[in-house]
């Protein structure tokens, strides 16, 4: 770090120096590195770009595919691996002695003036070497075409690097909106850039069945199904019995397979997520039989209308989306689905949910008392730990372990269940310190389904998430027990997420914010050297065609109310912003008044326009709020 600091100054010093040069100097790496120091000079990419590799390798050949890919593409440079190369300007290699320090997932980069050598003791070092190495070059080495005019050039560094934690997870929701193969493909192929290793997917709920069962096959001839609907999800009107159900779609075996094999090449796990007993209206949608109230409606995959009062806790349903626990069918349903499941997925869990089961149903349920009374259940988040356990069993006779949501916890759960902590971190540290094993994701700080920005400027979410405070994600909270903590993950939930463009805005940058703290060290955290890096990063998905949220250059906007007066306070999220406002609906502009202090707003004024600039360039949104909305966030 401090020889970075030295070559920013340097930078500075040097009047003459370009902006191109300068990004190249200071090395825009997320996540950070845990050890990084820049030398003098600079390596020249040749327009003849020989890389050795590890011959025969099969679990580096994609790495070194991938690595000339890049590096053609955007050059134009003529690439090519040769095994024995001893002349090569890219030399990657696997230890011949287990380098204890770097452990299974680390490397070493160094560069020099004329070389490049990359070496780690497993084939996925390599890997999160090389998407280091991407990232010294200039942002145009994303670029789907030959950029003109970009420097091919590198920084000389030394890199050791390795990560924080083991478990560095992004889930996808694909239930309540589908995404095709070739979509999800695409997902991973962006999180792996920032040396992501596990994609939990989330593969069934209300809104959609999106896994082919052989055995049952209802759950993707009429689960998948919905009718399709516009706007704003949870609020649509209830579909009516004539409406076609033509929306939605599944994954057959040979897709799964197709992910599992795509991901394992770019060293990521992939854990599907089966949500039971709640969240299950698709699948008793497809066999009614499942739940506690057969018969007693009929049911249809939820296509966005309101089935649940929040408020309560549990949430009550209006329509039953739970298996019933007390029911032998549904075990056998269990059974099933997971004998194809645990063939289809190698990794060695399976998260089965678990998450906000109402017990409205359960209560007026005859079976469910009468299992109460047999088993000695007082309580109904017992009943639903009756349930976990015996689909434990189900899932440890196909040789796999079961993770759920934290609220498994609550009615006891088994020593081998493992943890998924999303309702804040409390429920993670508690299991950790009882000898489970944890994965936070807690949705205070990695819920990326969350609004990131002003609510006048994002599809309505329940609650708001700003980079800053992902930034402040620690997988390793204190009180916890690091030996059970398996790593952290963020969470993409799909209600209002209707395609790829969003969910890619939705999830970054606060992705990057996430991979800083699963991987780098905490000390290496800096989150004003972060925006720095997160901006070069800006324009590597500008170049790579990938969608970005820019919220982080609208400001936070509270309102307070004193003697019946409004005033409005405008709090940038990251330093250098200025900030300009009207209240006549003009658009404001840098020779509008600049913001200094909370504004007063004025008696008859209708709406309130923001706009930051960075210097003379704007750099947010013109965002737009109506007074009426303003005073009701008066606190
Ligand atoms: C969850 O967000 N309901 C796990």
């Amino acid at each position: 770090m401090r020889t970075l600091f030295i070559s920013a100054l340097i930078a500075l010093c040097t009047a003459t120096v370009s902006a191109q040069k300068q990004s190249v100097d200071v090395p825009n790496i997320i996540p950070e590195p845990v050890s990084l120091s820049v030398g003098s000079g600079r390596f020249v990419l040749p327009d003849n770009v020989l890389i050795a590799a590890p011959s025969k390798n099969e679990e580096t050949a994609f790495t070194v595919d991938f690595l000339k890919e890049k590096l053609s593409v955007a050059t134009g440079k003529h690439v090519r691996a040769d095994a024995k190369a001893s002349n090569a300007c890219i030399a990657l290699s696997l230890n011949k002695k287990y380098d204890a320090k770097i452990g299974d997932e680390g490397y070493a980069l160094s560069v020099t003036p004329t070389k490049i050598t990359l070496t780690a003791n497993k084939p996925a070092g390599l890997f999160y070497g090389v998407q280091t190495l991407l990232q010294l070059f200039p942002p145009e080495i994303e670029s789907k075409e030959k950029a003109e005019n970009a420097a091919w050039e590198i920084p000389v560094v030394e890199i050791v690097d390795y990560p924080r934690v083991g478990w560095r997870g992004l889930m996808f929701d694909t239930a309540r909106h589908f995404f095709t193969v070739n979509e999800v493909k695409q997902y991973i192929d962006t999180m792996v850039r920032y040396k992501y290793n596990m994609f939990h997917w989330h593969l069934s709920d209300d809104e959609g069945w999106r896994i082919e069962i052989t055995s049952l096959p209802k759950l993707t001839e009429i689960g998948a199904w919905r009718v399709e609907k516009i706007g704003t999800f949870n609020y649509f009107s209830n579909p009516l019995p004539d409406e076609p159900k033509t929306y939605g779609g599944f994954y057959t075996h040979d897709d799964v397979r197709e992910i599992v094999r795509y991901a394992k090449e770019r060293f990521v796990n992939v854990m599907p997520e089966i949500d039971v007993p709640a969240h299950s209206l698709a699948a008793i949608a497809s066999y009614p039989e499942l739940s506690c109230t057969p018969g007693a409606e009929k049911y249809n995959v939820r296509a966005g209308e309101p089935i649940m009062d929040w408020n309560f806790s549990p949430p009550r349903a209006f329509v039953d989306n739970t298996l019933c626990p007390a029911n032998e069918k549904v075990y056998e349903f269990m059974d099933k689905v997971m004998t194809e499941i645990a063939q289809l997925f190698p990794f060695e869990y399976i998260h089965v949910g678990g998450d906000e089961a109402p017990h409205n149903f359960w209560e007026q349920s005859p079976q469910v008392q009468a299992l109460m009374k047999r088993e000695r259940l007082t309580t109904y988040p017992q009943v639903q730990s009756y349930f976990e356990k015996r689909l434990e069993k189900i899932i440890r006779a196909k040789g796999k372990k079961m993770m759920g949501w934290d609220e498994i916890l609550e009615g006891g759960i088994t020593p081998t269940t493992a943890l998924m902590s999303w309702r804040g971190e409390k429920h993670g540290i508690e299991a950790s310190n009882s000898g489970h094993y944890v994965v936070m994701s807690p949705s205070n700080f990695v819920y990326i389904d969350l609004m990131q920005g002003d609510a006048s400027t994002e599809p309505p979410v329940y609650n708001s998430l700003r980079l800053s405070r992902t930034y402040q994600f620690n997988p390793l909270p204190e009180g916890a027990n690091a030996k059970y903590i398996l790593g952290g993950q963020a969470n993409l939930w799909t209600e209002q997420i209707y395609n790829l463009r969003q969910a890619q805005y939705m999830t970054w940058p606060r992705a990057f914010a996430v991979a800083e703290s699963v991987w780098s060290p905490l000390e290496k955290k800096d989150w004003k050297r972060f925006i720095e890096k997160t901006e070069n990063h800006f324009k590597r998905f500008d170049f790579a065609e990938i969608k970005y949220s820019p919220a982080m250059y609208d400001p936070i906007v509270s309102v307070s109310k004193t003697d019946d007066k409004y005033y409005v306070t405008l709090t940038p999220e990251i330093e250098g912003l200025d900030i300009y406002t009207s209240f006549d609906n003009s658009s404001p502009d840098r020779f509008y008044p600049k913001y200094t202090e909370p504004q007063l707003i004025p008696k008859d004024a209708v709406q309130m326009r923001i706009i930051t600039y960075k210097g003379k360039q704007p750099a947010g949104r013109l965002m737009t709020i109506k007074v009426d909305d303003l005073k009701k966030r008066a606190k």
